[in-house]
């Protein structure tokens, strides 16, 4: 049985990327490419989804990147918001509202919502000694912090971490330790800052998470149960910066959001701007009880999205919490750790520039191979074989003989179904299943899983042409081979429907090929979603083999 579930409405966020740099596909397969898939299937079942996203502009990863060009911050967010937002749009993301934390209705809400925080008595104002560099007059951030590892005796190691071995740093605890402003050696100077007291909420979070939702992706749980062991201590969620959302107080000169404070509440300024700009109300995603709150993001943001954003949520009253927490592990590339200081990886813009309107072939491999339960390799390789085995072979070659052979034998009119075989009927009852198989698969987050499932759909296509051989049956017994054709269509139909929410550009092709005009989830599962005596489109082919000197190309690194 279906799970019938009770919510209708789905807000469904992706994790804001850095607009210090662009997108690769570690952020894809982790991600956009998941959070896409589930937005655009909850869409085709009809249900009320918000799709949201933005660039998260703030913090010291902007201002060190905007240092390293010799540009501004404002240049920085500048640049690659918009490619971001461009190159995600073009390989078919489809965001009800890409937006960004420089916005006026972002700084509004994130100052909003810490002045509730305040004026409620939750945040603890405290006095603590930091590193300050006299010359460049300002406190230092970890990252600003440069010194030698205490473990490896690297002399180039963060604040927050030593990039040779590995180990988590705190500033203090750095040899010999300079600014990497200036240079010189830091001094400790007192500052206030405000902290979020996350240990008070220990007990809420363990009865939340670890007994109500004990259905979060077992990645997901385990990471919480971690924390939650290990007991929270109070969070800053304030800085010494000059980059971000003013602190919202008289006393806080030069002081600004922590930039993990200020990045969740940008999925509510996403929110209302995308509210504003299509006459629509808001709270509804934020405030209804019965709307899912739904985060994708990589595992390096778990215990942001399911401990301190929710504890933010919480402390300040009147907000739904996340139902779920979909985080995926990291892909890697060609074995090796994707790095953007290395320039170990594969560019979206790159990508889409060399690989044109190939689109649905990186969607496909990226999802096939998604790291969801654990870190995954993307090669080029194996994207060569699964675009030539997978994509051309099967599927594609499966439509194209179908639509190929009702053209060349009954001139383009959907033929009638007779009597059904064994095989037929084998056929039609794996095409009833497979909508609710999958779509069962997405709603518990199994990517994977669907879409091998639907790629089984090409598979079985591909068999029962080959097991029943229409060319040859065309002059003994055409009447079987009218069911042949019709059947085969219908599953046709099915790639189409069940294959939108993965291969968007793919399934409009061949949609329109069909003259399909819905394409809803529920049509689907049934052997007349087009009917005999339809007239249907010539085909054309859906995918093209990938050579090897194109493959050659690629990792010549
Ligand atoms: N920018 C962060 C990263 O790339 C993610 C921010 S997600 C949000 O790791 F919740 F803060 F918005
Ligand atoms: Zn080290």
């Amino acid at each position: 049985m279906a799970q019938q579930s009770i919510f209708e409405r789905y807000t469904v966020t992706a994790a804001l990327p850095y607009a210090n740099g662009p997108i690769h596909i570690g952020h894809l397969a982790g991600c956009f490419i998941p959070a896409d898939i589930y937005a655009r299937y909850l869409r085709s079942k009809q249900r009320q989804v918000l799709f949201i996203s933005g660039s998260d502009e703030h913090g010291v990863s902007i201002t060190i990147r905007a240092k390293q060009e010799g540009i501004t911050p404002q240049q920085i967010v500048d640049k690659y918001h918009y490619l971001n937002k461009q190159d995600l749009e073009e390989l078919g993301i489809s965001f009800d509202i890409f937006s960004r934390t420089s916005s006026q209705v972002h700084y509004e809400t994130a100052s909003d919502f810490f002045t509730t925080l305040y004026k409620k008595g939750i945040l603890i104002a405290r006095e603590t000694e930091q590193y300050y560099d006299p010359a460049a007059q300002q406190f230092l951030a970890d990252r600003y912090i440069r010194g030698t590892c205490p473990k490896c005796g690297y002399p180039d190691a963060y604040g927050d971490q030593c990039e040779a071995c590995g180990t988590t740093l705190s500033p203090e605890e750095l040899i010999n330790p300079r600014s990497a402003l200036s240079g010189e050696k830091p001094i400790l100077k007192t500052t206030k800052h405000w902290y979020l007291p996350l240990n008070e909420y220990e007990g809420w979070l363990k009865h939340w998470i670890l007994e109500t939702h004990t259905d979060w992706k077992s990645n997901v749980y385990g990471q919480c149960k971690s924390w939650l062991e290990q007991g929270l201590q109070p969070r800053a969620v304030t800085r010494d910066l000059d980059w971000g959302v003013p602190v919202p107080l008289p006393e806080a000169m030069h002081k600004v959001l922590y930039v993990w404070f200020d990045a969740p509440i940008g999925y509510i300024s996403a929110t209302k701007e995308w509210a504003a700009q299509n006459e629509q109300v808001w709270e509804p995603f934020w405030k209804d009880s019965q709307t899912k709150l739904v985060h994708f993001l990589g595992k390096d943001n778990i215990v942001f999205h399911s401990i301190i954003f929710p504890v933010m949520l919480q402390a300040h009253g009147g907000f739904i919490l996340p139902d779920q927490v979909p985080a995926n592990e990291f892909m890697n590339l060609e074995g090796q750790k994707i790095s953007t200081s290395r320039n170990h990886a594969v560019w979206l813009h790159e990508y889409l520039e060399k690989f044109k309107d190939k689109q649905d072939v990186l969607r496909y491999v990226l999802c096939t191979n998604a790291p969801e339960s654990k870190d995954s390799d993307f090669t080029w390789q194996d994207f060569q074989a699964k675009n030539n085995n997978e994509l051309v072979a099967t599927l594609g070659n499966f439509v194209n003989r179908t639509l190929v052979l009702i053209h060349k034998y009954f001139a383009g009119i959907v033929p009638e179904t007779t009597s059904l075989t064994k095989v037929d009927q084998a056929v039609i009852e794996h095409m009833q299943k497979a909508p609710q198989a999958i779509g069962e698969a997405i709603e518990r987050f199994k990517f994977k899983e669907a879409i091998q499932k639907w790629m089984d759909l090409g598979r079985i296509g591909n068999k029962y042409l080959a097991d029943t051989e229409p060319w040859h049956l065309i002059k003994t017994m055409p009447e079987q081979v009218q069911t042949i054709l019709n059947i085969s269509l219908q599953l046709t139909a099915h790639i189409a429907i069940l294959g939108a929410p993965f291969l968007p550009f793919t399934t409009r092709k061949l949609a329109d090929m069909l003259l399909l005009e819905s394409l809803l989830w529920d049509d689907a599962g049934k052997v007349d979603i087009i009917l005999p005596g339809a007239r249907i489109n010539p085909p054309q082919l859906l995918f093209d083999r990938i050579e090897d000197e194109m493959i050659n190309q690629q990792r010549s690194y």
